[in-house]
């Protein structure tokens, strides 16, 4: 029996979980659930990871103290994950007192291997917000190329990687002020001490797949390794650094021995030993991430074990990330779902079933073609392996034969494509794992509809044939049902419950159960409903009125400037179209009394002229006229939105009269 330590990586405490978190949680879930299906003991520890600038801004900003946060946040993160029956072991939190004690051990080990130095580092800082500022919270303009609304570490237009405080015109999106330039000292790990250890400890068998092992010798290993930046000046909500009080652990370093600390727990609570766990090579860890956190998994954490004479990771599994009908998650396009969001609509078997059958070892990204997502689960799950039970349960009053009846070697040929499911499963090629699942239900599908129980089951003379035919169905039905149970695990319960017997082991594949009652057959699955589904993206669409808050603010004006811009309320006298122009409108506008003028709007495409004639507008009646294509324009009409179809005028409230000014 092995004796397995897994993790997932610590989900964030300023964010909810969504269908992109997921790939990794239910890939890691079905990972664990048939380790245990195959009696080894294996535990699932996972944490909310709560330290770093980004939860202290998001307290500030919710007006609550970190702690209130991260409770809350945790609190959502273990029912969301419940939801989708991802079941751990211990869900803990890196705010603890255990992983303090954690931090402070491996502090100390790398302290006494004199790999620690002091630094002085240079940094924007918010002095309004009183804060360090990370990299993603400064946007500038590249100081390679001149692009504008750039983030603080890299450039989108010409890839180029820099510090914060080389941008040009650097801002603050906390504040949207210009941050001063400020000096502290930080701590540093030598990581490069360790590279001969890493050069290797990466390229031996099995640590890593092998594409990311080739990433990290042509990306980091083939260079000196650069030291490790691991603290940070107050205020910053982590745990402070005994032996450099005014420090903190920058969040990186303490979230990965949150694994720790929250194993801990665990132990604790089962009267374990910890050091069985963490200090012995009985028990293989494994870590599963995304892509984005390589670095830190198998560099630097690796680096810290060793360093405190921790056991190594057996295998870090990195898989890619998710995509929605081939694109990034977005949420004007209501692709970016939140696990609550999806379960107020869908079944969350679909998506651990989605993602299961399209799951390799390898760390491509996966996408979830909605299209496909609705096929694959009616066709195949519902259609081709839940059907199966419903067509053969409710002929079966009798219950299941003494004898395994005559099948033409199908429950045999079953039990041999078990090691082959096994091999799947074990190396993460899911994909492939669903795929002989596949093909088994098909056999099996084929044999109801050779023998049809529901012709079989009009002839009372046909009974004990009937119940042979149950029999085999059923028997194949369970055996799919313990081969998918890692997936499926409210699926292979209904079986287990229809059938008199749990399915706990992965050895129930290989024996029918025989001379057993079968109990009433309650439908187990239903097909996706497009509606469901359309509604789940209809309510995760967020509309312009918050997209529009993302445009960044243009620069301050002066009150004087301001006034210069005189602002009336008008009527609209006349509107009409201007047939060659794609977009505009003619309007003929009164703003009081005898005073007239022509503005020629951009606003075809969202407004009829028609609608517009006698509604009151605000119009910027002091603009210097401008003469266009089709006559001159004398001013402009005051409206929100990106432009064509998206343009919402503004009016002013009843009693507002033409010719008013608006301050
Ligand atoms: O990238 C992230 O979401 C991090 N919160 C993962 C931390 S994993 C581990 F190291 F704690
Ligand atoms: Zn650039």
């Amino acid at each position: 029996m092995r004796q397995l330590l897994v993790t997932s990586a610590l989900p964030y405490a300023n964010g909810h979980i969504h269908i992109g978190h997921l790939v990794e949680y239910i890939q890691t879930d079905i990972w664990v659930r048939f380790q245990k299906l195959q009696g080894n003991r294996c535990i699932y520890i996972c944490a909310d990871d709560t330290h770093g600038t980004a939860i202290m801004i998001r307290a500030r900003e919710e007006s609550i103290g970190e702690e209130e946060l991260i409770t809350k946040m945790q609190r959502s993160h273990i029912e969301d994950f419940a939801g989708f029956d991802i079941e751990f072991d211990n869900y803990g939190s890196t705010h603890c007192s255990e992983n303090r004690e954690l931090c402070e051990e491996i502090w100390n080990s790398i302290r006494e291997a004199g790999l620690v130095s002091q630094q002085e580092v240079t940094q924007l800082y918010d002095a309004e917000a009183d804060t360090f500022l990370a990299d993603r919270f400064v946007k500038g303009t590249c100081p390679k190329c001149a692009a504008e609304d750039q983030y603080g570490d890299s450039c989108d237009r010409c890839g180029a990687h820099y510090s914060p405080v080389e941008m040009v015109n650097p801002l603050s999106t906390l504040t949207n002020t210009t941050p001063e330039v400020r000096s502290a000292d930080h701590l540093f790990i030598n990581i490069e001490r360790l590279h001969g250890f890493l050069d290797e400890w990466t390229r031996s068998e099995g640590h890593l797949q092998p594409e990311v092992a080739n990433y990290l010798h042509g990306h980091f290993l083939h260079e000196p390794l650069r030291d490790w930046d691991v603290s940070r000046p107050a205020p910053y909500f982590g745990f402070n650094i005994p032996d450099s009080p005014d420090n903190y652990w920058y969040v990186w370093f303490d979230a990965p021995i949150g694994y720790m600390a929250s194993t801990r727990q665990w132990c604790d609570r089962q009267g374990e030993d910890f050091n069985d766990w963490w200090a012995g090579e009985q028990t293989e860890i494994h870590h599963f991430i995304g892509k984005d956190i390589t670095y830190f998994h198998t560099l630097f954490w690796p680096a810290m074990l060793k360093t405190s004479r921790y056991q190594l990771p057996t295998k870090i599994h990195i898989h890619g990330f998710l995509t929605v009908d081939g694109a990034k998650m977005s949420k004007t396009k209501g692709t970016f779902v939140c696990a609550s969001t999806y379960l107020k609509h869908l079944d969350p078997a679909y998506l651990r079933y989605y993602y299961a059958s399209k799951l390799t070892s390898r760390v491509d990204d996966l996408d979830l073609n909605l299209g496909e997502f609705v096929t694959r689960v009616n066709s195949d799950m519902v259609g081709n392996v839940v059907n199966l039970a419903s067509r053969a349960a409710k002929f079966a009053t009798v219950g299941l034969s003494e004898k395994y009846p005559d099948d033409g070697g199908l429950f045999r040929q079953a039990a041999q494509d078990g090691r082959e499911i096994a091999q799947a499963y074990e190396s993460c090629d899911y994909a492939r794992a669903i795929r002989t699942i596949l093909a088994a239900a098909d056999r099996a599908n084929r044999f109801v509809e050779h023998h049809a129980p529901w012709k079989l089951h009009k002839d009372p003379e046909k009974t004990a044939q009937l119940q042979d035919v149950c029999t085999v169905a059923l028997n194949l039905f369970r055996q799919l049902a313990v081969y998918l149970s890692p997936v499926l695990p409210r699926l292979a319960q209904q079986t287990g419950e229809l059938l008199g017997e749990p399915i706990e082991r992965w050895e129930q594949s290989q024996q029918p159960l025989l001379d057993t009652p079968v109990g009433k057959f309650k439908h187990m699955m239903q097909r996706v409903d497009r509606k469901h589904l359309e509604a789940m993206i209809a309510e995760s669409t967020e509309h312009d009125a918050t997209a529009g808050t993302a445009v960044p603010l243009a620069e301050t004006c002066s009150f004087d400037d301001f006034m210069k811009v005189d602002l009336r309320v008008a009527r609209v006298a006349a509107a009409e179209d201007v047939a060659d122009a794609k977009k505009l409108l003619k309007l003929t506008l009164n703003l009081g009394g005898d005073e007239q003028r022509t503005v020629f709007a951009g606003i075809k495409e969202a407004y009829r002229p028609e609608d517009l004639v006698g509604r009151l507008v605000v119009c910027v009646a002091n603009l210097a006229p401008r003469r266009m294509k089709f006559g001159l324009s004398e001013g402009m009409i005051v409206a929100a939105g990106d432009g064509g179809k998206e343009i919402f005028l503004l009016s002013p409230d009843d009693g507002a009269k033409p010719g008013q000014r608006v301050h």
